[in-house]
């Protein structure tokens, strides 16, 4: 952990702080601002567009989950609750509001959350990647739109696992990008489609990482212990073509959002020597894309919850073999 903010203190801690640990300073690169703490560990931006983005990107997920904050079947509302790459920490700071009696705790390398937020809502400055120093009675822990940026998702969920109490959930959430037609068959060849091939490869040649990692995510669940684990899907259209209003507007606010994406993978698919000028064409034909009524394609939000066993018996008696 490198600082704490979102409290009174903030400013004290900011202040004291005696190490230079890039927590709550920036770099610039090609005009867009990133994250200084662990420097170059995520790709995007942090600037006041990415920022822009991810509010848009948390109105469409409220609205494609009919303002649900989480779906994970918790018969009591969560106590002690962590937000893992909380970004502006919007979905910390509603659950905050939603819940007066839980505290939410939200970890993100950047420190781009608001200092004015609800009392029992705290933001801190922190790889989630590291050794964990939290503690391990958490009721509920969340993860949204990050999978795909962690050099390790599977070691994160069992991180996940060791800091849960027993009976405590875990949910992530995440768009898959790969576009559907409406058959549910996958053309390799359509922009957004090339577009992935490309931000795969780059992150399985330079980084080693696998992405998109989304559809697995039961199974790296299931592999770390979790029970009861549950999967729902939500077809969200690429651009405004749908008759039905309701499709329509997501259509229209997930090709906004795409279109701001898209300008932010520059240095990933730099990595694999896609040229700017190279990459601002690909750019351009999702565009296109997205504009184009006759072209029918849906992105898929994922939404995985799964429970850490209770400790039962036989399970200590198991332990103690
Ligand atoms: C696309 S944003 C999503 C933000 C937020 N979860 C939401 O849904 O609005 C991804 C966030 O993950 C954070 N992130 C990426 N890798 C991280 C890591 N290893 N530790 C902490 N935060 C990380 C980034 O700083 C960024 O704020």
């Amino acid at each position: 952990m490198a600082s704490t903010h979102g409290t009174s203190d903030w400013l004290t801690e900011r202040t004291s702080m005696s190490l230079d640990t890039g927590a709550d300073r920036h770099l610039w690169e090609g005009g867009r601002r990133y994250h200084a703490y662990r420097e170059g560990r995520y790709s995007l931006p942090n600037d006041e567009l990415e920022q822009q983005r991810e509010e848009l990107m948390h109105i469409l997920v409220m609205d494609i989950l009919d303002q649900q904050l989480y779906l994970a079947p918790m018969t009591e509302p969560p106590n002690k609750v962590m937000d893992l790459a909380t970004g502006i920490g919007l979905w910390a700071i509603e659950m905050g509001d939603r819940y007066p009696d839980a505290t939410i705790l939200g970890l993100d390398l950047s420190p781009i959350q608001p200092t004015s937020v609800p009392p029992n809502v705290t933001f801190q400055v922190d790889d989630v990647e590291d050794t964990w120093v939290h503690e391990n009675d958490y009721d509920f822990i969340h993860m949204r739109e990050a999978s795909g940026y962690m050099r390790s998702t599977p070691a994160v969920i069992e991180s996940v696992i060791a800091h849960l109490k027993p009976g405590g959930w875990f949910e992530l959430q995440e768009f898959h990008w790969v576009a559907e037609k409406e058959d549910g068959t996958i053309d390799p060849n359509i922009p957004v489609n090339r577009y992935m091939e490309h931000m795969m490869s780059a992150a399985a040649s330079t980084e080693g990482r696998k992405i998109p990692i989304v559809p697995e995510i039961g199974e790296i669940m299931r592999r770390a212990g979790f029970v009861d684990i549950k999967k729902k899907t939500y077809r969200v259209p690429y651009g405004a073509w749908p008759t039905d209003p309701v499709a329509r507007r997501r259509g229209a606010v997930l090709s906004v959002n795409a279109e701001l994406l898209l300008p932010t993978s520059d240095k990933v698919l730099g990595y694999i020597g896609v040229t700017p000028e190279q990459a601002e064409v690909l750019y351009a034909d999702c565009v296109k894309m997205f504009h184009n009524p006759s072209i029918h394609c849906f992105a898929t939000y994922y939404v995985w919850y799964g429970r850490k066993p209770e400790v039962t018996n036989s399970s200590l008696g198991e332990s103690n073999r």
